[in-house]
């Protein structure tokens, strides 16, 4: 079998690429370890960045997000019992839009089905071969039946577990990690959103997040120890922990109600260096890892299909190679913005068990220069609608 583009991996970044070749008329086979009902159950954020949201359009799979999706001008903070609100419209002129990227992720499943593209879900044993010289290869077994797919550029979209990094020669990779001392237990159900917007919550009791997939759907989070046990918390527990976190308002607002699901997440930031290897591209999970207090998971990997993806045009439509040999620099430079802002915000917000007294003072100031003064507003607003390319 021979193709142009190899893509490893089924989530938003495989497939948003796909689309994005796929409409320049350039070939491409994306291979997914799970089934696509087992993709589409992962539980992710919900807040899509103007970039991002251009280039769903641009894949054509923005069409229902922007029936659906609702348009955010700001975002709240409720810091030890006081709230104030970022306005992002006021501030930056942008928006953000709250659809969550399951959604974003079918619709882009339902594009590619639509549009005929080949995609083999539940493969098995995927390997990478020779992506150091001219003509790279993937192999992988379905049904027991192995395959070897020739190509011209391998795509390594998958996640941070996947095959693709590991493939690299560790001489050939560094890695720069943060692992944070807790995680999030988050908790999704059908009853209305306890507000219009997102609240960040800071509090002694542990950092909380109030969020939403639609105007009946909530998600919310609850900063939690690492050790948990999701047996120990019942719905009961949860919410009454949450009520515990949240200020008068939001309490007498906050309707509870049978989770639809329920999970713990670990936080990390993580990034691998470079993204490119000879013909072997990484983009998204499979590269960097955020925590996800600024919501720039999905973002982030959108960025760098938009860098990857032109790269590939480029290449096909003017043999210009100028893109391929800058996508490693120019996806790194975006990635740092974002891994500092992800940090900055998670550092900002959560409690953290080995603080001293010093650095809760410290935390305490940077809140109160956010809220008092309009540049460092600005500069949080900025970075949460997405910085500009
Ligand atoms: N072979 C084939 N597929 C694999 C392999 C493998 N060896 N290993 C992993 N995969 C698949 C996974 O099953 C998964 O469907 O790769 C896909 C990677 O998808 P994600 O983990 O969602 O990563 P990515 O597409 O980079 O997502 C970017 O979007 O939803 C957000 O928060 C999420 O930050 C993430 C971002
Ligand atoms: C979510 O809705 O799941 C969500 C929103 C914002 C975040 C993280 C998660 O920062």
């Amino acid at each position: 079998m021979r193709t142009q583009v190899a893509i490893i991996g089924a989530g938003p970044a495989g497939l948003l690429l796909g689309q994005l070749l796929h409409r320049h008329g350039i070939d491409n086979i994306i291979l997914e370890r799970q089934t696509p009902d087992y993709v589409l159950s992962r539980i992710r954020a919900g807040v899509i960045e103007q970039v991002a949201v251009d280039l769903l359009d641009e894949a054509g799979a923005g069409e229902r997000m922007h029936r659906e999706g609702l348009v955010h001008d700001g975002t709240q903070i409720l810091a030890d019992g006081v709230r104030h609100r970022i306005d992002f419209r006021e501030l930056t002129g942008k928006t953000v839009l709250v659809y969550g990227q399951t959604e974003i992720t079918r619709d882009l499943m339902e594009a590619r089905a639509a549009c005929g593209a080949p995609s083999v879900y539940e493969v098995e044993d995927v390997s990478l071969h020779d992506f150091d010289g001219h003509k790279p290869r993937v192999r992988y077994r379905k049904d027991g039946r192995e395959t070897e797919v020739e190509c011209d550029f391998i795509a390594g979209c998958d996640g941070f577990h996947g095959v693709s990094r590991k493939s690299v020669p560790s001489d050939h990779i560094k890695t720069y990690e943060r692992v944070y001392p807790f995680g999030w237990l988050g908790l999704l159900s059908d009853t209305p959103p306890v507000s219009d917007e997102l609240i960040y919550v800071r509090h002694s009791l542990g950092f909380a997040l109030c969020s939403m997939r639609s105007p009946t759907r909530s998600r919310y989070y609850l900063q939690c120890s690492l050790a948990e046990d999701i047996d120990a918390w019942p719905d009961d527990r949860f919410w009454s922990e949450l009520r515990m976190r949240l200020d008068r308002d939001a309490r007498d607002k906050l309707v509870t109600g049978r989770s639809i699901e329920k999970s713990i997440a670990p936080l990390r930031s993580f990034v691998a260096e470079p993204m490119r290897f000879g013909r072997l591209f990484l983009a998204g999970d499979a590269a960097h890892i955020v925590p996800p207090t600024g919501a720039k998971g999905l973002n982030l990997a959108a960025s760098d299909v938009r860098y990857l993806s032109q790269a590939f045009i480029d290449f096909y439509m003017s043999k210009s190679t100028a893109g391929i040999d800058h996508y490693s620099s120019r996806a790194l430079a975006r990635v740092w913005q974002a891994e500092r802002f992800s940090w900055w915000m998670t550092t900002m917000l959560h409690t953290f068990p080995e603080n001293s007294g010093f650095d809760q003072k410290l935390q305490r100031a940077e809140l109160d220069y956010v809220f008092r003064s309009k540049v460092a507003a600005t500069a949080l607003a900025e970075q949460y609608v997405g910085l500009p390319f």
